[in-house]
């Protein structure tokens, strides 16, 4: 591992994790990066630190540029512990620097550490700190991701440590998003773009939209955009901004996901006609079995589309566990801007369709009523209704979809 530049005087430092593949609960099967960064200038200053695992790489990424005992500032973005639980093995080497961090932020750290002995500066928006060259301006982004969440901007550089905005679960050895777009490709910089963004952001759409409009009124220019996951935006700062822009404000492919689980595939065989009427009015359908698949992929998946049907058994009486399971992880991230039905199967009292559709009403989503459901297995005429309930619903998604465009 080693220190890359990436302006003049700013260094990544941070570490590569090609092996985590459950990020509390998020699937992660490209890993991720624990971005910081080291500003060599007279005071010399290290953003955020990173999984506590890590420690030992950023210490010996920082040694690669100068003794860490010379860093005098920690600014700490963010505490969740992917940054910030390696704190005491930093401090423990700088025990004289100062950390610039939120009051929310010092608050939970008091927490995690015993911080009785470190020195903090509180920062909030509009706070700056001088390193000699370069000024370093901090804004406050609450709930991006945590409530002390903050971002620093250099502003000699125009470079923006975003903390986990605009980051995306990708270990590689590429530190640049033109690196990445070469050595892989831009459909996949966006997928994790998307990915990240759906299982982890996806309730702040508004304070996004807030926050990306206070930097604008600040009059704060941007030529680099470097998180604390995943790839710097160093070719094209501007697109993730407008990316992010457009999925808060509901941004999302003509498209619906279907998302199932069967006991005796008595509802898996419904979603076969529903998805062909869906396709014949011409809306592109993708069909999940839930029990397959890991929940933030089927959370992305549900993102991308304009339209989402669940289809679910009763067991009794109740939604199938697994269905409940994955809208009540779904009702948290509370989305909106998307149209939603629901189909299954029973065997006597029913129950699961009905349940469905009382957690849909507990979220910000477009209903879709009537559900359809069938006894036992669906019979030929039963999926003949099953193929019009596709159509209809697709017809229903491509005039709701009108509404963003
Ligand atoms: Fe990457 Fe909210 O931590």
């Amino acid at each position: 591992m080693k220190a890359v530049e990436i302006k003049p005087g700013i260094y990544w430092v941070g570490a590569i994790d090609w092996a985590v593949r459950d990020f509390h609960g998020y699937v992660t099967p490209d890993g991720t990066t624990y971005n910081n960064y080291l500003i060599l200038d007279k005071q010399i200053t290290l953003v955020d630190t990173v999984k506590h695992d890590f420690a030992q790489v950023t210490i010996d990424n920082i040694k690669s540029l100068t003794d860490p005992s010379k860093i005098v500032n920690l600014v700490i973005n963010h505490i969740e512990p992917d940054h910030a639980s390696s704190i005491d093995r930093i401090m423990s080497l700088i025990p004289g620097a100062t950390i610039y961090i939120s009051e929310k932020g010092k608050k939970g750290l008091d927490r995690y550490f015993d911080t009785s002995k470190w020195k903090f500066t509180i920062v909030k928006t509009g706070d700056t700190l001088n390193t000699g060259k370069y000024n370093l301006l901090f804004l406050e982004t609450p709930m991006l991701h945590w409530p002390d969440s903050m971002m620093t901007y250099l502003k000699e550089l125009k470079l923006l440590i975003s903390q986990d905005a605009f980051g995306q679960h990708i270990a590689t050895s590429s530190r640049f998003d033109d690196e990445f777009v070469e050595c892989a490709s831009r459909a996949e910089l966006e997928d994790s773009v998307i990915d990240y963004y759906a299982n982890i952001l996806m309730p702040f759409g508004q304070l996004i939209r807030n926050k990306i409009s206070e930097i604008e009124k600040l009059g704060i220019e941007i030529d680099m955009i470097a998180p604390d996951h995943g790839v710097i935006w160093r070719k094209e700062p501007g697109s993730i901004i407008q990316k992010y822009l457009d999925m808060a404000n509901g941004k999302a492919s003509l498209g619906v996901t279907i998302v199932y689980d069967t006991m005796w595939h008595s509802t898996e065989q419904m979603t076969l006609p529903i998805m062909h009427g869906i396709k014949d009015e011409g809306v592109d359908c993708k069909v999940i079995k839930l029990r397959s698949t890991p929940t933030s992929f089927v959370i992305k998946e549900f993102w991308k589309s304009r339209g989402c049907l669940i289809g679910s058994p009763t067991l009794n009486n109740i939604l199938f566990p697994s269905i409940y399971e994955f809208l009540s992880h779904l009702r948290g991230l509370r989305p909106q801007n998307r149209i939603i039905g629901a189909f299954g199967s029973y065997g006597w009292g029913g129950g699961a369709v009905k349940e469905a559709y009382e957690e849909f009403k507990r979220m910000k989503l477009e209903i879709f009523e009537p559900g359809i459901q069938v006894v036992y297995k669906p019979t030929f005429e039963e999926e003949k209704k099953c193929y019009e309930f596709g159509r209809l619903f697709s017809k229903k998604v491509k005039e709701y979809h009108k509404k963003f465009i």
